[in-house]
């Protein structure tokens, strides 16, 4: 039932151009444009709504943060996103107007379940983004979007993840559209790349062979830390989780402007640093600051594995390992930019004699507050 792989997590991986690709089936019509038909709250109300709050736990709290980024610059609607285990107890501000979407691969999760719940009392339309078919989250939300991984059996979420984002980008662009937003030309092109991005993710897994190796090398360390900026700052915080509960390991995500305010004191010679880089193009601030964080850390010691797109040659000389990523548009990064993070986790976890499948302490899903 592995398909020949070693751990489900290995086939979950391989899964993922099919899970992204089955994600946006029939979800993008001959026009290009979104028929979202599943998301049976109306135009009208989607109109109205003037703030979106995330709630998720763990990995798919990650892939709500990524769509703040996405829902804000598409569709100009403030967003929030919370950790469904803080979110009731402090009173959030929510009302009719306020969309909500509770995002969980199991939907069983029982904080997540709890938030949604207080969210509706207080008469907020709940959005399911879930990949469990007929699951509570979605019974219990106004509407549910699925995600189309198939079943996830190792603890540890990979496909699931990659289609939370794809689902994520769906609602942000069904809102852009159903609102009008200056974006307009934008995102019929956004949806064009979105429609490519399974093919890129089959392009990252051709070549992760050296990923593979360079982390057999690290298996004896203590510490992995990991940077990103913008949806590349997520992005690390996943990777950071994915390394924890694999490898048990300690492993921490900082955005990498960040580093400066006390991260940076941790780096010490021969330290592993994952950098996640933004595209060269689009916000090129962005990429030069990155840069420039790649190399004070490499003055302090630091054993940089840099994560860059193809053709970005400004990094080059600051990265000890160099893993390359098929361009892709900023917001979209993501998808391609957290698997060989996922790669990376797997392979150090078999190294250091872990059981892949099922992390120690951990269980797929949590049903207890
Ligand atoms: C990490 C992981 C967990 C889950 C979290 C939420 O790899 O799997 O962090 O993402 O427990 O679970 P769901 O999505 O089922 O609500």
């Amino acid at each position: 039932e592995k398909g020949g792989y070693d751990y489900f997590m290995l086939k979950e991986i391989a899964e993922q151009p099919k899970a992204v690709a089955d994600t946006l089936l029939g979800r993008i019509d001959a026009a290009g444009s979104l028929s979202l038909d599943e998301v049976r709250i109306g135009a009208g109300e989607l109109r109205e709504v003037d703030k979106v709050v995330i709630i998720a736990c763990g990995t798919a709290f990650h892939a709500g943060l990524i769509a703040k980024y996405a829902i804000e610059h598409w569709t100009r609607i403030p967003c929030e996103v919370e950790l469904a285990s803080e979110f009731r107890y402090r009173d959030p501000i929510l009302g009719h107007r306020t969309l909500v979407i509770a995002i969980s691969q199991s939907g069983e999760t029982m904080d997540t379940l709890m938030a949604l719940r207080h969210a509706r009392e207080q008469g907020s339309k709940v959005l399911a983004i879930c990949n469990t078919n007929g699951s509570t989250i979605p019974r219990e939300s106004d509407a549910a979007l699925y995600t189309h991984a198939g079943p996830e059996v190792a603890v540890a979420s990979t496909k699931a993840f990659l289609t939370q984002l794809v689902a994520c980008y769906l609602v942000a662009l069904y809102l852009a559209q159903v609102r009008g937003t200056k974006w307009g030309d934008e995102i019929g092109a956004v949806i064009r790349d979105l429609s490519r991005i399974a093919g890129a993710v089959e392009r990252v897994l051709e070549t992760m062979e050296p990923v593979r190796a360079l982390a057999r090398t690290l298996a004896s360390k203590d510490t992995v830390l990991f940077l990103g900026r913008h949806v590349g700052y997520p992005v690390a915080l996943e990777g950071a989780l994915k390394l924890k509960e694999l490898a048990y390991m300690h492993a921490e995500g900082f955005a990498a402007g960040e580093l400066k305010h006390g991260p940076i004191a941790l780096i010490e010679e021969d330290l592993p640093v994952v950098v996640v880089v933004p595209s060269p193009q689009a916000r090129s601030v962005l990429h030069d600051k990155i840069v420039s964080n790649i190399q004070e850390i490499r003055a302090r010691g630091a054993r940089t594995i840099v994560i860059a797109e193809e053709g970005d040659e400004a990094v080059a000389p600051y990265a000890d390992h160099l893993i390359r990523i098929p361009a892709t548009p900023t917001l979209l990064q993501p998808v391609v930019a957290t698997v060989p993070l996922q790669v990376f986790a797997c392979e150090l976890a078999t190294a250091r004699g872990n059981e892949v499948d099922q992390p120690r302490n951990l269980a797929k899903s949590v049903t207890v507050e």
